[in-house]
């Protein structure tokens, strides 16, 4: 069994990424600027933009945090994108998902102009995605990719079986692995919660993609021998006797599951620092790609 080591993975996509700022610097060329936006106080959604800011720093972009209070309205987000969109020093940006109930979603990522949309999210980012067209691979299923891909892990005809549809996770993930190439080339299984008999599909995967956010759902009969599991689920689970007050889970029982496994990914340490370092090289193609149209 090999652990897919996306803390180690992610740091040497930071340092690739670092060596370009490097090169760019010395150059004379402008250096790529992210922001994010990010509306109200959840936790989980500090975190994670706190640590794309300090992802940031670490190779030597530029970066902006704009935090808005939870009473945004929908119209004041909007303005807000559209004055990123037009900022000529801003490469790229993103709004922290989820967004206050006030507000929809989809207008938002709709209004998120796409040469600047690294997270791949808005329609004709996606769209392009599904048709093999170059552009932003939303951030995590990107990780995925390249943890597939630097471990040298086989898809090509695998049955791939992916748990949960979700826009950012589980449904690019299997457009992704039917794609011709590598990685890809997979026969894709989609399942979600109106799937009949999921274990009778998980058992039948050679690759299972977990993107649900149940605590342990993926258990030891659920899977063959052999399998190649990616676990997305990231859960804080309530402990008191730790620091911070919880700990992070995933979907899969690991300890369990793992010695079924010829590859699996831990939580943490796994999926999620790879998003970070896919965030970080969709954001340095976003500002080499203006460099070449402008
Ligand atoms: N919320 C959870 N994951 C993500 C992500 O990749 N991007 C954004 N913008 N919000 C998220």
């Amino acid at each position: 069994m090999t652990i897919l080591d996306g803390k180690k993975v992610s740091d040497d996509i930071k340092d690739e990424i670092a060596a370009a700022v490097a090169v760019m610097k010395e150059r004379g060329e402008r250096i790529p600027h992210l922001a994010a936006v990010l509306v109200g106080n959840d936790g989980a959604s500090l975190t994670y933009v706190g640590s794309k800011v300090r992802a940031c720093e670490r190779v030597g972009f530029r970066s902006t945090l704009i935090r808005l209070p939870n009473t945004t309205s929908e119209i004041e987000l909007l303005k807000e994108i559209d004055e990123l969109n037009k900022d000529e020093d801003i490469d790229g940006f993103i709004v922290q998902l989820p967004l206050p109930k006030q507000i929809d979603t989809q207008k938002v990522l709709m209004a998120i102009d796409p040469d600047k949309d690294v997270d791949g999210f808005h329609p004709t980012n996606f769209g392009k995605m599904a048709l093999d067209m170059t552009t932003f691979i939303p951030a995590t299923p990107f990780g995925i990719i390249e943890l597939l891909e630097r471990y040298n892990v086989e898809t090509k005809g695998k049955h791939t079986v992916v748990i949960g549809r979700s826009h950012i996770v589980g449904r690019p993930m299997s457009i992704l692995m039917g794609r011709r190439g590598f990685p890809g080339n997979s026969t894709v299984t989609l399942t979600h919660s109106h799937t009949k008999n999921i274990s009778q599909i998980t058992t039948q995967a050679d690759i299972i993609i977990t993107a649900l956010g149940v605590p342990g759902f993926l258990k030891a009969e659920m899977v063959k021998d052999d399998v190649v599991v990616i676990d997305v689920g990231i859960t804080r689970v309530p402990d008191e006797t730790r620091k911070r007050g919880y700990y992070i889970t995933g979907d899969v029982d690991f300890e369990n599951v793992s010695k079924k496994s010829t590859y699996i990914t831990p939580v943490p340490g796994g999926v999620g620092p790879m998003t970070i370092a896919m965030l970080l090289k969709n954001t340095l193609l976003a500002c080499e790609w203006r460099r070449q149209t402008t």
